[in-house]
């Protein structure tokens, strides 16, 4: 049995003193069970993790950054190591989003070293993959693109505790549109993951968490987490209002 996870993805959103209310309320309102039965995750920007890590200490709220430098240290201008967030309150990073790798030109190796670096630094990677609608419309090519970003972007990465890792399938065409894939879809994307996870990491791959991500909302939450392998959501637009987050919790659980 694996519990759900509902991760929240606040991208550039909120201010610090805006997450820290954000949380008190949602300390409060969560309903006092509901995380028995689903782990909540909220992924904030840099400067929101320490503040908000402080408040979220002892209960069933982790929170984790939106991407990490590949890099330990060094002159690195601008960016953030895996040891900063984990010092500032994160357990789990976001790497390879489709918005990193469109906005910011990052390549599967790239994503890899991150992965690399995240582990190197306790911290639980999120892997995102997902086709874009000219490969999805392109039928077969979007199954091969999910397959190479996983497969180079986990190559060499050792995983040999389920929740050492997170993957999220993120369709390119599905995030912020308000589109959302089937639940059949995203049943069927996940299941090939799951199928190459078992070549990759066999003792572990049957309880490693695969997420879908892409305008996850309380109308379709509990149709797209009924699938076998949709054990959680990441979440952009409807993480970021209480009431539709506490929604898709309660879809969850
Ligand atoms: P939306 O839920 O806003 O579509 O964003 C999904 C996403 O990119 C989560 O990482």
């Amino acid at each position: 049995m694996i519990t759900p996870l509902i991760a929240a993805n606040w991208k550039l959103h909120k201010l610090p003193s805006e997450g820290v209310a954000w949380l008190e309320t949602l300390l409060r309102e969560l309903p006092s069970k509901a995380h028995e039965h689903v782990q909540i995750l909220l992924n904030v920007p840099a400067t929101h993790l320490a503040p908000m890590a402080r408040l979220a200490r002892g209960t069933p709220v982790a929170l984790g950054g939106q991407d990490l430098s590949a890099h330990n240290e060094g002159a690195y201008t601008g960016e953030v190591s895996g040891a900063m967030l984990g010092d500032a309150g994160a357990s789990f990073v976001i790497v390879g989003h489709s918005e990193r790798r469109t906005l910011h030109g990052e390549s599967d190796e790239l994503v890899n070293r991150k992965l690399k670096a995240a582990r190197r630094n306790d911290l639980v990677p999120i892997l995102c993959v997902g086709e874009s609608e000219a490969e999805r419309d392109a039928g077969e090519e979007a199954l091969a693109v999910v397959l190479e970003q996983l497969r180079t972007g986990l190559r060499g990465l050792c995983v040999s505790e389920s929740s050492a890792l997170v993957i999220a399938y993120e369709p390119v065409w599905a995030i912020g549109t308000g589109r959302t894939a089937t639940a059949d879809d995203a049943q069927s994307m996940a299941a090939t993951i799951r199928s190459e996870l078992r070549t990759l990491y066999p003792a572990v791959a049957d309880s490693i968490r695969l997420l879908y991500g892409g305008s996850m909302k309380p109308a379709n939450a509990a149709e797209l987490l009924s699938r076998a392998d949709v054990n959680g959501g990441l979440i952009g637009g409807a993480s970021l209002e209480l009431d539709s987050l506490l929604a898709i919790v309660e879809a969850a659980g």
